[in-house]
């Protein structure tokens, strides 16, 4: 076992009969979904946790989808508050991987059996960014084949908000998967965390013109910025199931000290940790068969935050892949894990993780939600 692994601790524990009761529940109103993410006793907590798995493991099944994160290019246009590479942070060294080491990653992940990548960076729109974007989706499509995979890695892009015309020459290279993460669905605090010419109702008309072009749409929120409430976060969750999204990325706020959010209070650590993993157990509770990552956010709080939100609902997890001496360039907040680990070695360490779950990891092939599958199995002719 690596050295990054600790285990995580099991065994049985007393679970609170009312939140048991109400966990079971089939409709929660944005109270009761309130009252479930105000699990703070160890009892509420896992009566909260216990449900969240069932219905994953009923709806989902045992295994783990994974996704090689590549992250292209910490370039960015945006000024966001919170963020590690916002463009004005001058003093950091701003990278763009060629298409050739992006097609390399993509084969790192094909040998390693993940059955899909997700090519991440700041958010961009210039001309040359976009070209590199589309041919490297097009090169991984078809690089990538394999007996195992004939179609390829499955691609997923988390590259920002962009123009109709923008995502559909993306989807034409052959990208399936879209995360345009919403940050908060509360749009006054969306306007106090971000500067003024991005709106709350440009996002939320990109997951609009994502949806309607093809792309599996995933978003997600993060959990426990300064001035956000429990009511807040219960609107997330069903911002989500009003949007009737397919895949679901949130992990916990992590205060990044160069940024002008970062220097405003926000909860301590162990708080922000619980609220994410019930924010997970409420998202599986009410959207059920989603897929939901477990965020590496979370694990930069717990040395086993990735495995727990595993079991608090989670059923994707994003091996780093990006080449090691570009890694620490982006960092979106301090204490990023795997810095130093080489994509062997994520790989061997995550599949401990996965397995420390009790879980299975879910190797070659694409992991589509069980719900996009619906959604798109009727449709075919
Ligand atoms: N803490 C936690 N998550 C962050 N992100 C950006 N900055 C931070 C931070 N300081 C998240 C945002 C973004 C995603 C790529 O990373 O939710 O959408």
């Amino acid at each position: 076992m690596s050295s990054c692994t600790p285990t995580i601790k099991r065994g049985s524990r007393a679970a609170s009969p009312e939140f048991a009761r109400l966990a079971a529940q089939r409709r929660l109103c944005r109270e009761e979904v309130a009252k479930l993410l105000s699990a703070s006793q160890a009892a509420e907590i896992e009566a909260v946790r216990a449900e969240a798995e069932r219905v994953l493991l009923a709806r989902c099944g045992n295994e783990v989808y994974l996704r090689g994160l590549v992250e292209v290019s910490n370039a960015c246009a945006r000024d966001c508050h919170y963020c590690g590479i916002r463009k004005s942070l001058t003093a950091i060294p701003r990278y763009t991987l060629t298409a050739d080491e992006i097609v390399a990653c993509a084969q790192l992940c094909a040998e390693a059996g993940y059955g899909s990548l997700v090519l991440q960076s700041g958010e961009r729109s210039d001309k040359a960014f976009i070209d590199l974007v589309c041919t490297a989706v097009r090169r991984i499509r078809r690089e990538t084949r394999t007996a195992v995979q004939p179609e390829g890695l499955g691609v997923t892009l988390c590259i920002g908000q962009q123009s109709r015309e923008i995502y559909k020459r993306l989807f034409d290279a052959g990208a399936h998967r879209y995360l345009l993460r919403i940050e908060t669905s509360n749009p006054k605090l969306f306007a106090a965390i971000h500067p003024p010419e991005q709106s709350f109702q440009s996002r939320v008309e990109c997951l609009g013109l994502l949806r309607e072009i093809g792309y599996q749409v995933g978003t997600g929120v993060m959990v426990g910025l300064p001035g956000q409430s429990i009511q807040d976060l219960a609107d997330d969750i069903l911002f989500f199931r009003d949007h009737d999204v397919d895949m679901i990325g949130m992990g916990p706020y992590i205060p990044h000290p160069d940024t002008p959010l970062g220097r405003e209070p926000c909860a301590d650590v162990a708080e922000r940790v619980r609220l994410a993993l019930v924010m997970v157990a409420a998202a599986r509770l009410v959207l059920r068969d989603v897929n939901i990552a477990s965020t590496t956010a979370l694990q930069a709080l717990d040395p086993v935050g990735r495995e727990k939100g595993l079991r608090f609902g989670a059923n994707v997890i994003m091996p780093q892949v990006t080449p090691a001496d570009v890694r620490r360039h982006y960092q979106l907040y301090p204490g990023k894990p795997c810095l130093e680990e080489s994509a062997g070695e994520c790989q061997t360490c995550l599949a401990m993780r996965i397995e420390s779950a009790g879980r299975k990891v879910g190797y070659n092939h694409w992991g589509d939600s069980a719900h996009a599958r619906r959604r798109l199995d009727r449709r075919m002719p």
